[in-house]
């Protein structure tokens, strides 16, 4: 994308609505700062910042979220199937009025993403039944009057081996680590900079085709938030930027490949892949996870 300043010119529109010139109107005011500012997110990022309202609304289809992967939580074990876990988080998403985002998007055919052991992401339900020492992860996505909410968890069937205790601590500490980085003034990059510096250290890969992304009005949106970067770059968070975190870690190299179904990402050397997502909300003073569980 070409970078283009949006700045507003002294004898232009002014940006309030009111029909006045700019130097008349906003220009010199305290606010018109922060204005400006939004102007060129929405402009120059297409980041649509979220207000006390919409934030709100993301807050409550997160505890949906949670309260649904609490649910997966309890049924999970050794011999049921990924298909039932689709039925579950389908019928109980219903049941609270709100829609699984995943059904027919982009042609995805499921109501959630169900991903077991090699399965990096984007694993689709089917007949594959679980096995005591697999771990899974379940994404769930709701719209909840409208608001997205977007969080992951993976959990282990069963008891786990060593290399899935692993993973699993290495993407769980990834996400704590990545959400500890977003404050006002930090970087995109700083994010994903702090990411892989600790997943490297643990002998672990980092992911690069899949990344976080803004969420709240729609499934994805600007700006895309990678698991991996450089300290200081990227886009500077401000308050009211809303959007996912959710690294996913191999125990191997980070290649990929997709399966026929065109959906299911595995990792190409068949090693273990976990992760860990939730959504969160940029504040004056740091974040606030709007699906928040403790990592
Ligand atoms: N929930 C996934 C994410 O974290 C996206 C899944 S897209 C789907 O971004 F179509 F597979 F559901
Ligand atoms: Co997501
Ligand atoms: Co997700």
């Amino acid at each position: 994308m070409k970078h283009k300043m949006n700045k507003v010119g002294r004898n232009d529109p002014c940006p309030c609505g009111s029909g006045l010139k700019y130097k008349r109107c906003c220009l010199g005011k305290k606010e018109d700062a922060v204005e400006d500012i939004k102007a060129v997110y929405a402009q120059k990022y297409k980041i649509r910042l979220k207000d006390s309202k919409d934030i709100e609304g993301i807050r409550k289809a997160g505890r949906l979220v949670l309260e649904t992967l609490d649910l997966v939580e309890a049924t999970i074990r050794p011999g049921i199937t990924t298909e039932k876990i689709d039925r579950l988080v389908h019928e109980f998403t219903i049941k609270n009025n709100a829609i699984p985002a995943p059904l027919n998007y982009r042609g995805f055919p499921k109501s959630v993403c169900t991903s077991v052991n090699e399965v990096i992401c984007h694993g689709v339900p089917g007949n594959r039944e679980l096995n005591g020492g697999d771990i899974i992860n379940v994404d769930v996505t709701p719209i909840l009057n409208g608001y997205f909410a977007d969080a992951s968890k993976t959990f282990f069937v069963g008891n786990p081996g060593k290399d899935a205790r692993k993973i699993v601590r290495v993407s769980r500490e990834s996400l704590r680590i990545g959400m500890s980085m977003v404050r006002p003034g930090n970087t995109i990059g700083d994010i994903g900079w702090a990411i892989e510096n600790y997943a490297n250290s643990q002998g672990c890969s980092v992911v690069r085709d899949f990344v976080g992304h803004g969420v709240g009005f729609e499934f994805h949106e600007p700006p895309q938030i990678p698991h991996f970067g450089r300290r200081g770059e990227g886009i500077v968070l401000i308050p009211g930027m809303v959007f996912t975190i959710e690294p996913m870690i191999n125990l191997g190299k980070k290649d990929l490949y997709i399966l026929e179904d065109n959906w299911t990402a595995v990792t190409k050397d068949g090693s273990l892949s976990a992760q860990f997502e939730q959504t969160v909300l940029v504040t004056s003073s740091g974040f606030e996870s709007l699906t928040p569980f403790d990592l």
